[in-house]
This record gives C-alpha cells, structure tokens and sequence, in this order.
C-alpha cells in the first residue's frame, strides 16, 4: 500500500476534489494538510453534488478515516455546518473524521480583519481573497498569538479570544465599521468546541500509528502551486504551502512515509482572484471556456478567469512537488474548439523564461509563447476507453505530458467518478 500526496499544479480548482474522489477507493485514509475553508472541492456522484471546504473529499466513500490534519485552519462554526450538511445528506462524519488539536482556529475577528484589509487595499494590492480569514488566521499562527483547536477542550482559551476581538473591534472603531458582539462570539465558539469536541484528537500520533500499520494514506492538497505562499505568485498568493512538502508540515508526517506524487491539472488554466496570469484570455475564447467548464468559483461563485494551458508552470509545479504523474482533467470542455494553444515559455524585455520568475512584476509582464495544435471537435465525454479517443485529443495529452517531462496517470472527461480513465494509477 502506497501513500500518495495530491496537489493542484495551477492556481487552484483543477478538479482535485473529484481525483481524491476516484483515488480514495485504494486508501484508506484521507488527510487534508493546509488551507482552510477557502477551499472549495466539488464531487459528483451519479445525480447527486457536494461541495466540501474542510472535510476531505474521502469522506464521500464509505468506511474511509478522513483527517484534518493541524497544518489547516478551521473555523469552528463553519466546520460544524458543513458536517451538519453532510449527515443531513446521509453521509456519516461521525466515527470517520478527527480533526487535528494543534489545527489553529479562524475565528469569526479572522475574517473581518480579512475582509476589512481587502476593502482597504488600493486596487493593484488587492489579493481578491476568499475573506474566509485565512491570512489573518495564519498570521496569528506565526506571531504566536492563535488559539487552535485543542485549546477550545479546555479553560483559558475565552481570555485569548478575548483579546483577539478588542483588537478587532479597536481597528473596527477606528474604521467606522460595526463592532463584534463579544458575548455572542465566545457563546458561538463554546457551542462550536463542544460540538467539535468528539471529532477532536492528536492525528499526529495517530496518522502516524496508521503509517505504522501500513494503512494507505492520501495526501489531498488544497489551492494549487501558484497560490503556495513560497513557491507561487507573491503576493498573489494563499497563507500556506500548498506544495508536497506542506503533506509532511501539515500532518506530522516524515518525507520518507511518501511514495509518491500525483499533480492534477486542467488541460487548460483558470485562476480565481488577482494577479498575474500569462495565458489569460479575455476574448470570446476565455468567455467560451468558462462557460463550457462552468468556471465559477465552488466557494465564492466568482467567475474564473480562463486561459490557455501554461506548460512553464505545470513544468514548475512538477519541479517543487517532484510530481510522478498527471491528472488532467476538463479535456472535454476543449471540445469544440477548432485550434488549441500551449504556452511553452515566456518573453519579457528581450530575455527568454523556461521558468517561472520570482517577481510578481515580471511575470505580468511576460508574454507567452504558443505552440498550436489542431482540435478534435467532437464530445469525448461519453467515451469509454481511452483508445477510442479521438487521435488528435490524445496526441494533445501527450504534448502535454512531453512539454512538461511527467508521465499521464488518469485522464479525465466529465465531473463524474466514471467518466475517468486510469492509465497508470
Ligand atoms: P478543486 O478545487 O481542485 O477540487 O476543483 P473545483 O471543484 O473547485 O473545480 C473543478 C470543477 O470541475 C468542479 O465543478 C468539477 O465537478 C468539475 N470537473 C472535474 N473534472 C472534470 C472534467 O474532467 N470535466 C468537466 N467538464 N468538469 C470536471
Ligand atoms: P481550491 O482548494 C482557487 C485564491 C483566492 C485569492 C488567493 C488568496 O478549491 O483549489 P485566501 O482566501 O486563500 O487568502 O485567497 O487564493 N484561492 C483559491 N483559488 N481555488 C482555491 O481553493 C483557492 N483558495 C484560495 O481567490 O486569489
Ligand atoms: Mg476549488
């Protein structure tokens, strides 16, 4: 039994939800190990859809463990909805989920501090962010002045949220924005810790019992290498590494207990929020794409802005995440399309890139450089084996593959767990 990190190699919503998904039938557990409920990760099984923020996409296959591992943060009241949602769609989460007691909390000063920065910010600073707290959240993780879940099991906590929301409220004033009511927020987290309070435990010590065992454990990564708050466009960027090596901060667990990689990208690009994106189109192009993919945002229902497939960053995603095999997907929304542009480096003041630059300013300032490849035009949604594919969709995935020097894994042509073709893994 192997145990498999997943990331998103773009800039988030590749479709990871629906690869954990297929993949969770060999594991055994699911861990979740950064993000928070930015996150938005859609399945679809038969006629039925979920959207799941906090909750590991396994979750929706019976009988796996599912974790959240402590590198996330939770809000608590969020978290305690979205499991209510679940068992009210007859999913069980009781007995299957454990939610790591060093996972810091988001609390509700998190996401108005979020939204309140974003409202001030001038419009070329803005981040365009899921104001789901999570900056702030992570900010007070590393100023050492969080609280985190296994705080909210015992006394003393309510003094540190306490002190969080007169800051919160002091900037509020200072802004001329509504205060928080003090009384009511700590009522709300009391009611969400105790809630909570079954599903909370040391998932270090246990993930690590299930590595010892020999359980198969899927890593299943948020966001997506662009957002990594090292490796991606700062600072257009998320608070965490999204990248592998967030799988081991993020859980607790050592490099060596991962054999391998899988990196899931679209055969095109979107990205939600602001900052540099190369390949973008705003033509009836990207307008096309969007609507055949149904790029609006899981979370926030902001449109997506689309592009073409960009091999300089799924080459560099491969590179930091020692990505083993591809996931493609949405190869169906292309469709119709007569001629279908890759992005193989960029220009930029007479320099040539084979990689992504560090500067957020230079990369908007590079143009791409496009190889085209001729279309299929025609539906592959409703075809079963992959050799039935049409010759030119499958010499575009192999383009794909060969710019970016990793191997196909699965290939996939609609949202639902069987319109997927699994090669390698
Ligand atoms: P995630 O955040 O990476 O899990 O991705 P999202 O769920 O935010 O966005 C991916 C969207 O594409 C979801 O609506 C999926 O149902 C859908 N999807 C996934 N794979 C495919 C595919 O191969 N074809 C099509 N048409 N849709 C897909
Ligand atoms: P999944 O897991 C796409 C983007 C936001 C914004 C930036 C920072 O569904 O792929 P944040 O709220 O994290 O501080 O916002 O990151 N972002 C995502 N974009 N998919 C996501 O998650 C995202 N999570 C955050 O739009 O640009
Ligand atoms: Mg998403």
């Amino acid at each position: 039994m192997s145990n498999t990190v997943l990331i998103g190699a773009q800039w988030g919503d590749e479709g990871k939800g629906k690869i954990v998904d297929v993949l969770a039938r060999d594991a055994d557990v699911v861990a979740r190990y950064q993000g928070g409920s930015n996150a938005g990760h859609t399945i679809e099984i038969g006629r039925e859809r979920y959207v799941l923020h906090l909750v590991p996409s396994g979750i929706l296959y019976p009988g796996k463990r599912c974790v959240i591992g402590h590198g996330l943060v939770v809000d608590p009241l969020a978290l305690v909805q979205e499991i209510r949602d679940l068992e009210a769609r007859g999913v069980t989460v009781r007995g299957r989920l454990e939610i790591g007691d060093r996972a810091h909390i988001v609390g509700p000063w998190h996401r108005r501090i979020d939204a309140a920065r974003e409202g001030r910010a001038a419009a070329g600073a803005r981040i365009g962010t899921t104001q789901r707290g999570i900056g702030p959240a992570y900010a007070d993780k590393a100023h050492r002045a969080g609280l985190r879940l296994g705080d909210l099991l015992e006394t003393g906590w309510e003094e540190c949220a306490r002190e969080r929301l007169n800051e919160t409220n002091a900037q509020a004033a200072a802004a001329g924005t509504e205060p928080l009511d003090t009384a009511q927020t700590l009522k709300d987290l009391r009611a969400a810790g105790e809630a909570l309070k079954p599903y909370i435990g040391d998932t270090v010590a246990s993930l690590a019992a299930d590595w010892r065992a020999g359980r198969s454990i899927l890593f299943e990564g948020a966001q997506g290498t662009m957002l990594d708050i090292d490796l991606g466009t700062y600072p257009f960027v998320t608070s965490s590494n999204s990248t592998a090596g967030g799988a081991c901060t993020g859980t607790g667990l050592p490099p060596k207990a991962i054999d391998r990689v899988v990196g899931v990208v679209k055969a095109y690009t979107t990205r939600v929020g602001e900052g540099p994106f190369t390949t973008e189109l705003n033509d009836a192009m990207g307008e096309h794409l969007r609507q055949r993919g149904r790029e609006f945002g899981a979370t926030t229902g902001r449109p997506r802005r689309c592009g073409w497939f960009d091999a300089v960053v799924a080459r560099y995603a491969a590179q930091v995440s020692g990505v083993d095999a591809w996931a493609i997907t949405k190869l169906d929304v292309l469709d119709e399309v007569e001629t279908i542009r890759v992005c193989v480096a960029y220009t930029c003041e007479g320099r040539r890139y084979e990689t992504v630059p560090a500067s957020a300013r230079i990369l908007a300032a590079c143009k791409p450089v496009y190889a085209d490849y001729p279309g299929w035009r025609c539906a592959t949604s409703d075809v079963k084996q992959f050799e039935a594919l049409p010759a030119a969709a499958r010499a575009y995935v192999d383009e794909l593959c060969r710019l970016t020097g990793v191997p196909l894994g699965i290939l996939s042509v609609g949202p639902r767990r069987d319109s997927t073709f699994r090669l390698s893994l």
